[in-house]
């Protein structure tokens, strides 16, 4: 089966020989070929170029005049599998409340994991795929999704089961994260190792088992796990087989970032507070920077220091965090538009960081975050607009036409 995109006004991040991420000064270019077309065969892009070198129209052509077209965004980070929402401790934040004085109160992830235990598998895989078919919609064509509200053997194992069905159920890619280490359960708070032990003793090879987790986290916080917790938690992953993507410095720098990166970590996510120790730390290593801007929108934090550390020459990518607490939006539109209004990212930087700096932060490099030959026909369609940097700039409008996932056109 052969779909040919014809007239595309521009072709964005367009890649012959992708690199794995992109880091430093090299995040402002933006690869593009204008008057362009755009061959899939199956699931995959075949080929690219100018129009004057198109091939004959083959089965399915879609035009594409005036619009845009570029790899479907690259979700890095979410935790959209939960049940329930938390309107009420958005009200008492507005009211003054901190994020942690209602963790404190036993809100939070707690509040969360309540709601996910007392919610049967089949429920949570209804509200979850609906979060997901709404993040399809907006243009993600890879993501990655956390357990963390179980916090017991079963409600991580059930979490873990529903990603694995939204993974089989859609054409979208799917990580699956292994979070049993998000919070201690009230009946661990005053035993810790107990908990870790049963993460480790438990959890672990009951996931291993069913082969239901790609990577590990833990929320490497005061107040949540320690570094030294963290570290043990990340060894035994590794003794699975699951590389580790943390949760790390979203409040304070206690040295979790160095911890992460001598255990090979993929990826270290949140950032908004980072030290100079912390960006040498990460110079030079295979893990990636992960900021989640909506989150700091959403509850009043501060924002990752982008240009500080692409200035230092580092790579960083961009995710929506989408979860009850602290971000309830998966739409990566927004994060895109946010890093660039508030982190000062230019669009270039920011479209790099939410493709494929994006994918190798869930270990796709190889298949998706850029318009390479080979790579998986994952395509967001704009409707006409005049320069991509209109995607950023009318940020609360929704300029996709399209989205194509595994060469086929996405019906709503
Ligand atoms: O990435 N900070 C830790 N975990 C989530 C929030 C969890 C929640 O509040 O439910 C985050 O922001
Ligand atoms: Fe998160």
């Amino acid at each position: 089966m052969k779909t040919l995109l014809i007239n595309i006004k521009e072709l964005l991040q367009v890649r012959d020989n992708a690199p794995d991420k992109v880091s430093g000064a090299a995040m402002a270019i933006l690869p593009t070929i204008k008057n362009a077309y755009l061959l899939i065969e199956d699931n995959l892009i075949a080929d690219y170029g100018t129009m004057e070198n198109c091939p004959d129209y083959p089965e399915t052509v879609i035009n594409a005049t005036g619009k845009m077209v570029l790899p479907s965004w690259c979700d890095s980070h979410t935790h959209l599998v939960y049940a329930g929402n938390r309107e009420q401790e958005f009200v008492d934040r507005i009211n003054g409340l901190t994020y942690e004085e209602i963790f404190n109160r036993g809100g939070g992830i707690l509040n969360s994991a309540k709601k996910l235990n007392e919610t049967s598998e089949d429920a949570l895989y209804e509200q979850s795929r609906l979060r997901l078919e709404e993040v399809i919609a907006t243009g993600t064509g890879a993501i990655e999704i956390k357990s963390g509200y179980g916090l017991t053997v079963e409600g991580e194992l059930k979490m873990l089961r529903v990603i694995k069905r939204l993974k089989d159920n859609y054409p979208i890619a799917v990580k699956a994260t292994f979070l049993g280490a998000h919070a201690f359960p009230a009946a661990f708070k005053d035993n810790h190792s107990g908990y870790i032990d049963s993460i480790i003793e438990e959890m672990l090879p009951a996931i291993a088992n069913e082969n239901l987790a790609d990577y590990i986290d833990a929320f490497l916080e005061t107040g949540y796990f320690s570094v030294e917790e963290t570290d043990r938690i990340m060894k035994a992953g590794t003794q699975y087989g699951l590389t580790a993507k943390i949760h790390v410095n979203q409040f304070t720098a206690i040295g979790g970032i160095q911890a992460c990166v001598a255990n090979g970590a993929l990826s270290v996510d949140h950032l908004e507070v980072v030290t100079d120790a912390d960006i040498e730390a990460l110079k030079d290593s295979i893990t990636m920077p992960v900021a989640l801007p909506t989150c700091s929108f959403f509850i009043s934090i501060p924002y990752t220091p982008a240009r500080k550390m692409m200035a230092a020459g580092l790579p960083l990518a961009l995710a929506t965090d989408y979860n009850p607490g602290t971000t309830p939006s998966g739409n990566m539109n927004l994060v895109v538009a946010t890093a660039c209004i508030k982190m000062k990212m230019n669009p270039e930087e920011a479209i790099n960081a939410a493709t494929i700096n994006g994918a190798y932060a869930m270990g796709l490099s190889d298949s998706h975050g850029s318009i390479t030959k080979g790579k998986r026909a994952n395509l967001i369609i704009t409707k006409p607009i005049n320069s991509f940097y209109e995607l950023p700039y009318s940020f609360g409008t929704n300029l996709i036409s399209e989205v194509l996932l595994e060469g086929k056109l996405v019906t709503q």
